[in-house]
């Protein structure tokens, strides 16, 4: 839907991919574009780009989880101040670095429905922090919080959109290419979305406003003793409820998912610094795809095997191993990569009820949000969790999405949200028996965030 893209952009990218792009087309572009990119003449956006150009230049200055927590200790006024400045020069960077990403993909990728939105959102928002004056006051970075969730929320859609985007243009790029570029974007996105929310609750936190209806010790929005088995009860808790909520015509496996057993075992005091929505969105998909699993390969019996999450904990790592015997991956899956956003890898990825799921998605204001969810939100009077990694607004509210339409996201971006901090996910299968997903997650903190420049 090139209609999406400002006519200012469409020369943007037509100048920039003109003249740095490779010969890495999938499929060749149609000669009307390619007309189109003949025909710019226009040089009045020289300066945007230069702008680019310059941010692009910079690389990231990289944090660890130990930095993140070590700055966020003994909060003062000063520190706070330069918290917001830091977050405010390093995010149009961080950015900068998608945007030539995105300007370097074939034009008939980037003019695409859900790529085009992304790309607007992101000069945006690249131009707005870019411009934003420095702060200098506690007054200024009240001011600024305000401006950071403005953006946030506007965001919301990004990882829909996109997704949507790249299914749609999948013809058009080489597998790898399609799936790097994917990662890229994701990782980055995660790490904007990391700075920007610990900024938020530093800030919240200095100001007295610090809650968490579900109680624990963090420094911003990194627990310090996040209790692991803690947070797998409570993916356990919203999975029941979401279920309990979702109308039964719309969720066949509702009676499954509600009296479904999940056992924790292992070292259940384990405990390690960690942001707690980044373990609880991995630790929530994979319960979620074993309960179905079980649920459909036992479907009809009277009762289904326990789906077991197993905790260990060595000098270095935290491990969690989930267990289901919902059959293993059948044939078609195994044959397809899971994690892949291609096609070609993954048929799936073009299947109408998903392409539809994520147009939805992507026009909400949301992102991958749920009536369901939503509901049982409003019900608890709880409030949102204040940072949610993928930009939902919190787990509970990501569940009824999933509970109608199978977008597959929740696997490659659990992957992503394990190696963010150097961690990894691994998927065993043993056909026609169950699926084990071994997730280790560094104990440490001492690696840095895993974003390519
Ligand atoms: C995103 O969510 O995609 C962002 O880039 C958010 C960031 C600008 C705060």
């Amino acid at each position: 839907m090139s209609t999406l893209l400002t006519s200012t952009t469409k020369r943007q990218i037509c100048r920039y991919s003109a003249s740095t792009r490779g010969p890495v087309n999938y499929k060749s572009e149609q000669p009307q574009q390619r007309g189109q990119r003949r025909g710019v003449s226009d040089y009045g956006h020289f300066y945007r780009n230069r702008q680019l150009e310059q941010y692009a230049a910079k690389e990231a200055r990289r944090l660890t989880l130990r930095q993140l927590v070590w700055f966020g200790r003994s909060m003062t006024e000063d520190r706070l101040i330069k918290s917001a400045n830091y977050v405010r020069t390093e995010l149009p960077v961080r950015i900068s670095h998608r945007l030539r990403d995105m300007q370097a993909l074939p034009y008939v990728v980037v003019t695409k429905e859900g790529v085009a939105k992304v790309y607007e959102l992101y000069w945006s928002a690249f131009e707005k922090l870019r411009k934003y004056p420095p702060i200098e006051t506690l007054e200024d970075n009240t001011a600024f919080c305000v401006f950071l969730r403005e953006i946030l929320d506007e965001h919301g859609p990004v990882i829909p959109s996109l997704s949507l985007g790249l299914s749609l243009s999948s013809q058009y790029l080489a597998p790898e290419r399609l799936d790097s570029f994917m990662r890229r974007m994701l990782v980055s996105r995660i790490s904007r979305r990391v700075l920007a929310e610990h900024h938020l609750a530093l800030s919240s936190a200095f100001h007295g406003r610090d809650h968490d209806p579900d109680g624990g010790d963090h420094v911003g929005i990194i627990y310090t003793n996040l209790k692991v088995k803690d947070s797998i009860q409570r993916c356990v808790r919203y999975l029941t409820e979401a279920a309990d909520q979702s109308p039964e015509e719309k969720n066949p496996g509702k009676a499954v998912l509600r009296r479904h057993n999940v056992v924790i075992d292992g070292q259940l005091d384990t405990e390690f610094s960690y942001i707690r929505e980044h373990l609880e969105y991995i630790v929530f998909e994979l319960l979620k795809n074993s309960i179905r699993a079980t649920a459909s390969h036992h479907h009809g019996a009277s009762t289904s095997p326990e789906v077991r999450a197993t905790i260990a904990a060595s000098k270095d790592d935290v491990s969690i191993r989930i267990s289901d015997q919902g059959g293993g991956l059948p044939n078609v899956e195994m044959s397809s990569d899971l994690f892949s956003f291609s096609h070609i890898r993954n048929s799936a990825r073009l299947d109408d009820s998903r392409l539809g799921a994520l147009r939805n998605a992507s026009q909400s204001t949301e992102g991958l949000m749920a009536t369901v969810a939503e509901q049982l939100r409003k019900k608890r009077m709880r409030r949102p969790v204040p940072y949610s990694g993928d930009g939902q607004p919190d787990l509970a509210q990501r569940i009824g999405a999933d509970v109608h339409a199978k977008v597959g996201i929740g696997l490659p971006m659990s992957n992503i949200y394990a190696r963010y901090f150097g961690g990894s996910l691994e998927l065993m299968s043993l056909d026609g028996w169950g699926t084990d997903v071994y997730v280790r997650l560094p104990k440490l903190g001492t690696n840095l965030e895993g974003i390519e420049v």
